[in-house]
C-alpha cells in the first residue's frame, strides 16, 4: 500500500524538482527574507508586496523583474550612505551579499508589473512621451529612451528599466538627484539630466512611464530569464 503511494510521489517530486530548477528556484533563505524577514529584517514583501510591484504607501518601488545586479549595486548604495530612505536604509545594513544576490534574484524572476496606469492627463503624457523618445536637445537633455531602452525596458545591469515603475517613485528619484540626497550613478549621468528637467517635465515623463507597462514581459512565462533586457543589442 506504501509503495504504491511513496512511486508517483517520487515522480511528481522529480518532475517539479527539474522543472523548477530550469526557473531558477528561489533559495529557502531568499524566500524567507521575502516572504517571512528574518533576523530582525523586515520582509521585503511588507514594503515591495509579494508580487514585488511596489507600494503606494511606503513609496516603495518595483522591484519584479529589474535586473538583478542593478538591484543589488542599489542595495549596497543605501548601506554606503549614496542613496537614503529611513525605511531601505536599515534593511540595507543588514543584508550580507549573500542575502543581497539571493533576494534579488528572486525578485528578477517574478513577472513585471502589469497593472499600467492610464495617463490622467493627455496634454502631460504627450509632453513625456516627448521627452521619453526625443529628449529637448536645445537644452541637452537626451532622450531617456537613449540609455534605458525602448520602452523604457531596461538595458543591462547599468540601465534600469522605468516601464513598470510609478510615477512617485520616479519623480521621487528625479528629485533625489537634484537635491543631492541620491549618488553613485556611474559619471553622473542622472544627476545632470535631472537637474535639466522642469518640475513639470519631471511629473509628465514620470507618468508616461508609469502608463507604459510591460505587456510583453509580464505575459512571458514566469521562467523567462529576467536578466535579458528586451531592449540589450
Ligand atoms: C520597511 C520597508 C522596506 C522593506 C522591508 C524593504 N524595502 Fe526595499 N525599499 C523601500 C523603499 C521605500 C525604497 C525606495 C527608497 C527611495 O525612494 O530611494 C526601497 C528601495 C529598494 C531598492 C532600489 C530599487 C531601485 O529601483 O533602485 C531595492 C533593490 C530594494 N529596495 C530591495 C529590497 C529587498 C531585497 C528587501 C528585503 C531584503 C527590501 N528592499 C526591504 C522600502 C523597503
Ligand atoms: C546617459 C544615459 C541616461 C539617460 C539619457 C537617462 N538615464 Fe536614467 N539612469 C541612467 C543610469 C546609469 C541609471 C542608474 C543610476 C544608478 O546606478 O544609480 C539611471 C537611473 C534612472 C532612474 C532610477 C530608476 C530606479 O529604479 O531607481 C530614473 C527614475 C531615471 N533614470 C529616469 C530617467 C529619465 C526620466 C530620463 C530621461 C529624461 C533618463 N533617466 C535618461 C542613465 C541615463
Amino acid at each position: 500500500m506504501k509503495l504504491v503511494f511513496f512511486l508517483p510521489l517520487v515522480a511528481a517530486a522529480a518532475l517539479v524538482g527539474g522543472s523548477v530548477a530550469v526557473a531558477g528556484d528561489p533559495s529557502p533563505e531568499a524566500t524567507r527574507l521575502v516572504y517571512q524577514g528574518a533576523d530582525g529584517i523586515a520582509s521585503c514583501a511588507s514594503c515591495h508586496q509579494p508580487n514585488g510591484w511596489g507600494d503606494f504607501e511606503r513609496k516603495a518601488p518595483s522591484l519584479s523583474g529589474l535586473d538583478p545586479e542593478y538591484m543589488a549595486a542599489q542595495i549596497r548604495n543605501f548601506a554606503a550612505g549614496n542613496r537614503k530612505n529611513e525605511l531601505m536604509d536599515p534593511i540595507a545594513k543588514a543584508l550580507n551579499e549573500t542575502q543581497i544576490a539571493e533576494t534579488t534574484a528572486l525578485y528578477a524572476n517574478l513577472p513585471k508589473r502589469s497593472d499600467a496606469s492610464p495617463p490622467a492627463d493627455p496634454e502631460l503624457a504627450a509632453l513625456g512621451a516627448r521627452i521619453a523618445t526625443r529628449g529637448a536637445w536645445d537644452r541637452e537633455i537626451p532622450a531617456c529612451e537613449q540609455c534605458h531602452g525602448p520602452g523604457g525596458q531596461g538595458v543591462d545591469k547599468n540601465f534600469p528599466a522605468l516601464a513598470g515603475q510609478r510615477s512617485f517613485y520616479i519623480q521621487a528619484q528625479l528629485n533625489a538627484w537634484r537635491s543631492f540626497s541620491r549618488k553613485g550613478d556611474p559619471n553622473g549621468m542622472m544627476k545632470g539630466i535631472a537637474e535639466r528637467l522642469s518640475a513639470r517635465e519631471i511629473e509628465a515623463v514620470a507618468a508616461y512611464y508609469d502608463s507604459l507597462g510591460t505587456a510583453p514581459a509580464a505575459e512571458a512565462p514566469a521562467a523567462a530569464p529576467a536578466a535579458q533586457p528586451e531592449g540589450a543589442p
